[in-house]
């Protein structure tokens, strides 16, 4: 499916305009936002959803209709601990989701990778257990190993979905390096990674050019330290040269000078910042791109497991439609916007060109 959408029928472009009036306001307070002109956020924006046979993309099986009901009693239970808890005055606990692992009896309970992935949510190892659990597998033994081989793989479409946003955002960005170096003619290109985690997609993309004529310098942004040792290690594995950051996407504009990177890659981030503070970062990496420079982000898109995500396994995300990713990405000035969405359309993926 290939969907053109003219911005300036849709109700996001409204947003998208009274986002640029809420930017003037930050820049009269004197914040850093450079204000997106209007006549940029005109013009097309391609959404399409990825098929590609080769890359191998998961599918939604039907063991998830199955077991939907099941995951539907196990989100009520999820859903009535939460007004327990609300009921006995935990409004904290209930926010920050530090509740007893009760309704996750059959998957966080029964399960070490699910209890890691409950553990650690919104970070990379949570990711890491979903991206990398075909390696897990092998580690796991009985009843432990049947539940998270339930869950992680035959049931869930989060962590097919999850997994399938790495394919897609790998593919993407080796597509954007080749692109940028043919239409600019650079050999030498810099690339930040921005809320990197472990970057696993940046470090298969910075293994292929190792051979490759392009020269690919890699900076990788986290505001994790564990994050970064990881990557500081898998870096000396691979034999690659990378600038580690320890600093927050809230300093990117006074840690870094202006029109630095040929490409940014921020995925898996703004899962967990709303429509005001996407734009707002959108706009301080858009100026943080050279000329024709490009961003690679993602969102996660509303699913039929979200409620599950929410009350069992307790991650809850700020979800947006393709096309808001799209319309927030042509408010912060892109010249141009393109989505991708991967097969199960749960995770939109924007390349943004400056
Ligand atoms: C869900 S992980 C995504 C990791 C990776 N980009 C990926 O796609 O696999 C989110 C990452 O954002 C980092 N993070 C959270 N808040 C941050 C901030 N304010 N500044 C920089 N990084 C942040 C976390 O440490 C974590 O590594």
């Amino acid at each position: 499916m290939k969907t053109s959408i003219d911005l300036g029928h849709e109700l996001p472009l409204k947003k998208a305009v009274e986002r640029t009036k809420y930017q003037e306001q930050a820049l009269e307070n004197g914040r850093k936002i450079i204000k997106p002109k209007e006549d940029l956020i005109k013009g097309e924006i391609e959404i399409f959803t990825d098929h590609d046979l080769e890359v191998g993309y998961e599918k939604a099986s039907v063991l998830y209709k199955i077991a939907f009901p099941f995951m539907c009693f196990m989100m009520i239970l999820g859903v009535l601990q939460t007004l327990f808890y609300l009921a006995l005055g935990k409004k904290k606990a209930v926010k920050e989701r530090r509740l007893p692992k009760n309704p996750g009896l059959f998957w966080s309970g029964l399960s070490s990778s699910c209890k890691r992935i409950r553990e650690h949510v919104a970070t990379h190892r949570a990711l890491d257990v979903v991206y990398f659990f075909e390696k897990i597998i092998p580690t796991l033994k009985g009843l432990d190993k049947w539940v998270s081989v339930f869950w992680l793989k035959r049931v869930m479409i989060n962590t097919k979905a999850v997994r399938n946003r790495l394919k897609l955002v790998h593919k993407a960005l080796l597509q954007q390096v080749i692109d940028y170096s043919q239409e600019t003619g650079k050999k030498e290109i810099n690339l930040l990674s921005v809320a990197c985690g472990s970057a696993p997609a940046v470090f298969e993309v910075a293994k292929k050019f190792q051979q490759n004529g392009i020269r690919l310098s890699v900076t990788l942004l986290d505001l994790d330290e564990e994050a970064l040792e990881y990557c500081a290690n898998m870096a000396d594995e691979i034999g690659i040269q990378v600038t580690l950051v320890n600093a927050s996407t809230r300093s990117l504009s006074d840690y870094f000078r202006r029109e630095q990177f040929d490409i940014v890659e921020m995925v898996g981030f703004l899962d967990y910042r709303n429509h005001d503070q996407s734009m707002v970062l959108l706009t301080n990496i858009r100026n943080l791109l050279k000329k024709c420079g490009r961003l690679l982000t993602a969102n996660i898109v509303w699913n039929s497991e979200v409620p599950f995500m929410n009350f069992v396994v307790s991650w809850p995300m700020n979800y947006k439609k393709p096309v808001t990713l799209a319309a927030i990405g042509k408010a912060a000035g892109f010249r141009e916007t393109k989505v991708i969405v991967e097969p199960i359309g749960i995770h939109a993926v924007a390349i943004c060109k400056k």
